[in-house]
């Protein structure tokens, strides 16, 4: 049996080289195979998890209930840790599916190793960044799949994505919308990648078209995260949106970077279980400081929402009130 990780590192050399003389275009991680993207059904009689796939849903316990989709960012798979805690916070919900997806070799969990350095772990997330697309795609079809074998609406699915999963996210939202005219009813994007998704048109990148509802949490929004600011219907600057209490101690800038990026899940986790209120703050447009919250230091302050899934709670009034420059920041 070859080993996916002396492949990937062979790869990565041979890509590095390829770039240096052909350009960046030329090299893709390897042929896409139908199994590179899996999907997993999880709950409380299923703790261990159970691969559903197009052919398989008619046999699955997949019933008709809100379905919430977990797709976690680079380097990921179904056992690291956004994929596996949301989906542990999820499950208990009463009456709904939880599906991860696992996207494990094409996020370049299978490549990557330790002893990479920085400049070819950006090779790495370069090529990712090409699959993004694909898994995107994927996920689409198992929508749809959902919607024709278990008639599960679209109205009824809540993307939950990390990252570059939150990108992910937004082309199947995006994909169903054209085929279809239907949108999701939720995308919420846990710091959505940034590196790659900067610039460029929303057709590109998450944004508020990808889904009925669109809510953005922004936790290191100048590093790996995205620092557009508004892209979603509701857009939560935590701790102003950058960087993290419980990360600075950490000294070492891509660690400390990494801490800040996945406190975006970690907070996501506690508004499942816990009903945190945010206060609304000014959108500073040119600034870096991306929102001024006056009162955040004295909570209660004026006018607070629910955020997570008590977010649905206000759902209406709250795109009303955010369609302005009014954002919110965690206190
Ligand atoms: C899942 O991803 C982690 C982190 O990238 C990696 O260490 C682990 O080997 C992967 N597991 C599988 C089964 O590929």
């Amino acid at each position: 049996m070859k080993s996916p990780i002396l492949e990937g590192g062979v790869f990565l050399v041979l890509c590095a080289l390829i770039i240096s003389v052909f350009g960046e275009e030329e090299c893709v991680p390897y042929a896409l195979k139908s199994t590179d993207v899996g999907f997993y059904q999880f709950s409380l009689d299923l703790l261990s998890g159970e691969e559903v796939s197009v052919d398989s849903l008619d046999a699955s316990s997949i019933k008709t209930a809100k379905t919430y989709i977990v797709i976690d960012g680079f380097l990921s798979n179904l056992t690291t840790p956004m994929s596996r805690t949301v989906k542990d916070e999820l499950i208990k919900i009463p009456e709904s599916n939880v599906i991860v997806v696992d996207w494990g070799p094409l996020s370049g969990s299978t490549s990557y190793t330790g002893s990479m350095n920085p400049l070819e772990v950006g090779v790495l997330y370069d090529q990712v960044t090409q699959n993004v697309p694909l898994v995107g795609q994927k996920i689409a079809d198992f929508v749809q799949a959902l919607k024709d074998k278990k008639n599960i609406q679209f109205s009824q699915v809540h993307v939950v994505g990390f990252s570059l999963g939150a990108q992910i996210g937004a082309v199947a939202g995006l994909e169903l919308l054209k085929r279809s005219g239907e949108k999701l009813a939720r995308i919420s994007a846990l710091d959505p990648a940034g590196p790659k998704y900067k610039n460029g048109g929303p057709e590109n990148r998450l944004d508020d078209t990808d889904a009925a509802f669109v809510d953005v949490y922004h936790t290191n929004r100048l590093g790996f995260g995205n620092d557009r600011k508004n892209i979603g219907h509701a857009n939560f600057y935590i701790n102003g949106g950058n960087q993290q209490p419980e990360c600075e101690s950490i000294t070492a800038y891509v660690e400390k970077g990494i801490c800040n990026h996945q406190f975006s899940w970690k907070f996501w986790n506690l508004a499942v279980v816990n009903d945190i209120k945010v206060c609304p703050c000014e959108l500073k447009l040119f600034s870096k400081i991306a929102c001024d919250c006056k009162d955040c230091e004295r909570p209660p302050c004026e006018n607070p929402i629910r955020t997570g899934l008590n977010l649905l709670i206000t759902y209406a009034k709250y795109i009303f009130e955010i369609v302005s420059s009014v954002v919110d920041q965690v206190c």
